[in-house]
């Protein structure tokens, strides 16, 4: 974001800004949209940005608008709808059908009848296609929020994660293609390829590394793991979306100049499944905000 942009931003939302020491970060060579990560300079001004940003959410997160996608999701979960006319309230996110406490803070996992470890978005993209009779390809064409379009599933997924706020994160690792789930994730996590030789740890394997005025969680440790699922889904104070981690990871493949995964895919469950396992134990406080 250029320092003007960013100005703007800060205006509208009240935060504290100081632009000089982000003029020394600007990005150099670097294609538009990201810059290579930069050690964080000991400087303490961005941080005040940072801390003055997380003020902010906590205020926004009193009246979150995220809410407004949990109720709609739960329109969506009960309505009869799709080819089958049928609901949601039949679909087993793990813990029994229709059972939904506690049930988001223990996905990705093995489901028996799909033989797949899923997270919550492919198995209520399944959901929708085995019980509603909708079709994956329909859903996979329009699956990130657009303008005034939020896809069905963003929606549903924020009900289903509103389902357990305030519980604990425990992401089962019994079954076999669980732990191979993790260990697949891990991988991908640490695979450095494509134009600039990146992989996810390269941006997010170390403490202290930040992106102009964004800092970047180290997803591999125990203290930050949770920020791969604090907040999410999450509103986007960026273009006002509301966003899955479906979406959060296909955005970080375009950074890292990877060609995007598949909507919904194994790639994405399995990846999931890594940062979600290393968040284990922490408390899930629902559906947020980010920046
Ligand atoms: C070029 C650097 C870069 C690479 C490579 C990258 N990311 Fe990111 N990632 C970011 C930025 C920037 C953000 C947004 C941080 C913010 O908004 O505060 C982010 C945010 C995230 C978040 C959300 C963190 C939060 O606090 O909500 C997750 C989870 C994540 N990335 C996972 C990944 C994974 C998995 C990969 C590999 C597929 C990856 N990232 C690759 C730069 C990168």
């Amino acid at each position: 974001m250029s320092c003007i942009k960013l100005r703007a931003v800060v205006a509208l939302s009240g935060l504290a800004l100081v632009c000089a020491a982000h003029a020394q970060q600007k990005e150099t060579a670097a294609p538009k949209k990201a810059a290579a990560p930069a050690k964080k300079a000991a400087s303490a001004p961005k941080d005040a940005v940072t801390a003055e940003f997380e003020k902010f959410r906590e205020v926004m997160e009193d009246a979150s608008p995220a809410e407004l996608f949990e109720a709609k999701g739960e329109e969506l979960w009960k309505t009869k709808r799709g080819p089958k006319n049928a609901s949601l309230e039949q679909c087993d996110l793990g813990l029994g059908p229709g059972v939904l406490k506690g049930a988001y803070v223990r996905m990705p996992r093995y489901f028996a009848d799909a033989d797949q470890v899923m997270d919550v978005e492919r198995r209520i993209v399944y959901c929708m296609v085995t019980l509603q009779g909708f079709k994956e390809a329909d859903i996979a064409k329009k699956s990130f929020s657009k303008g005034p379009y939020t896809p069905d599933p963003v929606s549903l997924v924020t009900y289903v994660a509103g389902q357990s706020r305030g519980m604990k994160i425990a992401i089962p690792q019994k079954h076999a293609k669980e732990r191979e789930a993790y260990k697949v994730g891990r991988e991908i996590f640490n695979f450095r390829a494509g134009a600039w030789d990146f992989s996810c740890a390269s941006c997010h394997g170390e403490d202290g590394k930040r992106i102009r005025t964004q800092e970047l969680p180290n997803l591999t440790s125990k203290k930050d793991a949770i920020r791969a699922f604090q907040g999410w889904p999450g509103y986007r104070m960026t273009g006002g979306l509301m966003h899955t981690l479906q979406w959060r990871m296909n955005d970080c493949f375009r950074q890292q100049r990877f060609p995007e995964p598949g909507y919904a895919s194994e790639t994405i469950a399995d990846l999931l499944t890594y940062m979600g396992v290393n968040a284990n134990g922490q408390v899930y406080k629902g559906p947020g905000i980010k920046r």
